[in-house]
């Protein structure tokens, strides 16, 4: 038999309890999260979101309630009237805020029962939970989890703190629609058909980025929101197909005051976990963080091991595999990993599978232990091998880990295994924060699969100033090889390895914007089919303008920390992009589907 809530109010919630409230007669409500029984003791641990409180049923003193105490079970929603009494010492719990105090029962309320649960809630952490599947089945049991819940409610804060902010600094929050046309930030769009107006589609937004410089032709002058952006794109542990965007745009506006303007947000959003970041971020250009870090969003929390060129030592040794790869115009690059002459043979074979998985072909490797040993000995000979240690700056007692082939893939591989091993050898200090802000990024970047050049940004993002001619020239003249050396005033905010902000000064002149289309081989025809509307409007008097978005999830995924974006989100979907919890994608009724004008093929 349930009973009924009626009129009964919560005084307290389970976190509130202290000492100081000792003899005070109080109500809670909340789950039970553990039932322990003594014979004549009957123990609960309750629960809601603020926190424990221990409730204690005393056949002595409560018959009736200890009795009906015996039918609770695990998740049980309950209410609990009683007095709070302070715990004898040896009971006391200091890992509970609310462990010095306990709740002697008078009345307990069954407010619902539960099910017996499909999985365990591990209250105390992430160690040892149910398959992540099973979790995000009934995801709202394991949102139950203490940590979930902080972590949500942390968003709230970063979420306020940012709207206070930008308010504050005089920008309008402004919402734009999600039945768009497509606006390309480099993945897939999500289509919705027309009824209405059947064969036709909406897109939903990768980002705003249209809407938002419209805004700036509108004279609206400072813009953001809290955007939901779509990609259909492959899934990884730090991509969402549905995410939300801090999304901000200015007019008259230079990369100055954008940097200080997200600086200064940053900073303030770093207080509400107590952390003082400095500012101004380091800046590094995209030319030099790939060259040094191997990376576009580099962990300088990582002390050092920056890729090293050795082709210096390896010109002309006859080794054939080198010999081929300088000749292809390749690299030869390598990492110094300090202390690691002791690497065991079975961790630099793992090294190396990891390093293939960013399409190196070999690993190979030079140990500076009390005797020099290198998996290239053999082919290089000893005084090749001790140049290369002495170029890679590497130390006895060292390890240097070697690439060699086409400079995308070293520069990747190299870039991931900094990561990995600084990982795995506790290189990376906890509690530590380093921002940067990664500038001048290439405009173009070419794509082997289908030989073209794409938006490294997107095709809204300006060239810098003093590579305009050369773009012009090469679109002109129709050198696309030039494309490559043209940079954009497109820059990234990364914090820990982690991009959290991309944005970039935008095209504000419609022959540039022109220029542009046309580097991407789009015809005029088809630019203006696809984005005639924002052609037109960029004639009509368009400020200088320009913006950025921070990724919330991104953000928080730094601020928690952790390295999974579902554990900051409320609903996520799996990594096939489903949604387990409520079995979507699904599928629709053929009278839908006509209603639509579609067919499955
Ligand atoms: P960009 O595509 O770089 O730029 O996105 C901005 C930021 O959004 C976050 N982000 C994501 N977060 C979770 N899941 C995803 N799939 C995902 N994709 C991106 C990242 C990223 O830095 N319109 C431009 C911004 C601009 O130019 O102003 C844009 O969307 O933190």
């Amino acid at each position: 038999m349930l009973d009924n809530l009626g009129n009964l109010e919560r005084t307290h919630s389970c976190g509130a309890l202290r000492k100081e409230d000792v003899g005070k007669s109080v109500t809670l409500m909340g789950w039970v999260a553990r039932r322990r029984d003594f014979g004549v003791l009957t123990f609960f641990d309750l629960r809601d979101r603020e926190g424990i409180t221990q409730v204690v049923f005393n056949g002595e003193d409560t018959g009736e309630a200890h009795a009906k105490a015996k039918d609770v079970r695990g998740e049980f929603v309950i209410a609990v009237t009683g007095r709070v009494v302070l715990r004898d010492d040896s009971s006391r719990n200091p890992k509970l805020s609310t462990g010095d105090v306990e709740v002697r029962a008078s009345e307990l309320y069954i407010l619902n029962d539960a099910r017996t649960l499909p999985f365990q809630l591990e209250t105390a952490g992430s160690e040892g939970l149910a398959s992540e599947d099973l979790r995000l089945k009934y995801r709202y049991l394991d949102l139950r989890r203490p940590q979930l819940q902080a972590n949500l409610r942390l968003r709230h804060r970063v979420v306020t703190e940012i709207r206070r902010f930008m308010d504050a600094k005089g920008f309008t929050e402004i919402e734009t629609p999600i039945l768009i046309k497509s606006t390309p930030e480099g993945a897939r769009d999500y289509i919705v058909p027309s009824r209405i107006q059947p064969g036709k589609f909406f897109a939903l937004p990768q980002s705003p980025q249209l809407f938002k410089q419209i805004c700036m032709i509108a004279g609206l002058d400072k813009y953001f929101q809290i955007a939901r952006c779509f990609r259909d794109e492959d899934l990884r542990a730090d991509r969402q197909p549905e995410f939300s965007q801090l999304d901000v745009e200015l007019s008259f506006a230079n990369t100055e005051q954008i940097y200080r303007l997200i600086e200064e947000l940053f900073v303030n959003v770093f207080r509400l976990i107590g952390v003082e970041i400095k500012t101004p971020f380091p800046r590094h250009s995209y030319a030099e963080v790939m060259q040094r870090w191997g990376s576009d969003k580099p962990d300088l929390r990582i002390e050092g091991m920056e890729l090293q060129d050795l082709s210096g030592p390896l010109q002309g040794t006859g080794f054939a595999p080198y010999e081929a790869v300088l000749s292809a115009g390749g690299d030869i690059r390598g990492v110094v990993v300090s202390g690691g002459a002791g690497t065991s043979r079975k961790v630099l074979d793992d090294l190396q599978e990891f390093a293939k998985r960013y399409g190196a072909g070999a690993l190979a490797w030079i140990k500076l232990g009390d005797e020099l040993s290198s998996s290239l000995l053999k082919a290089l000979g000893e005084d090749t091998v001790k140049q290369l240690a002495t170029t890679a700056k590497a130390q006895k007692g060292d390890a240097i880990l070697i690439v060699a082939g086409k400079a995308k893939v070293v520069t990747a591989s190299l870039g991931a295994l900094r990561n990995e091993i600084a990982r795995r050898e506790n290189l990376v200090p906890e509690g530590a924060f380093a921002p940067l802000w990664v500038t001048e990024f290439p405009m173009f970047e070419h794509h082997e699969e289908d030989g073209r050049y794409y938006s490294m940004h997107h095709p809204f993002t300006s060239p810098i100033d003093e590579d305009l001619p050369l773009l012009v020239q090469a679109v002109e003249e129709g050198q696309e090889h030039l494309f490559g050396r043209i940079r954009a005033r497109a820059y990234d905010a990364v914090i820990n390895g982690v991009e959290v902000a991309g944005g970039s000064i935008r095209i504000h002149r419609r022959d540039i914007q022109n220029v542009v289309f046309k580097a991407l081989g789009m015809s005029e025809e088809n630019a203006r089919e696809r984005f005639g509307f924002f052609l037109d409007a960029l004639a009509f008097g368009t400020p200088p303008h320009g913006g950025i978005a921070s990724g919330i999830e991104r953000l928080m995924m730094v601020l928690v920390p952790t390295d999974n974006i579902r554990d900051v989100m409320a609903f996520p979907k799996t990594a096939s992009a489903a949604d387990l919890m409520i079995d979507a994608p699904g599928e629709v009724d053929q009278r839908q589907l006509g209603e639509l004008h579609l067919r499955v093929v």
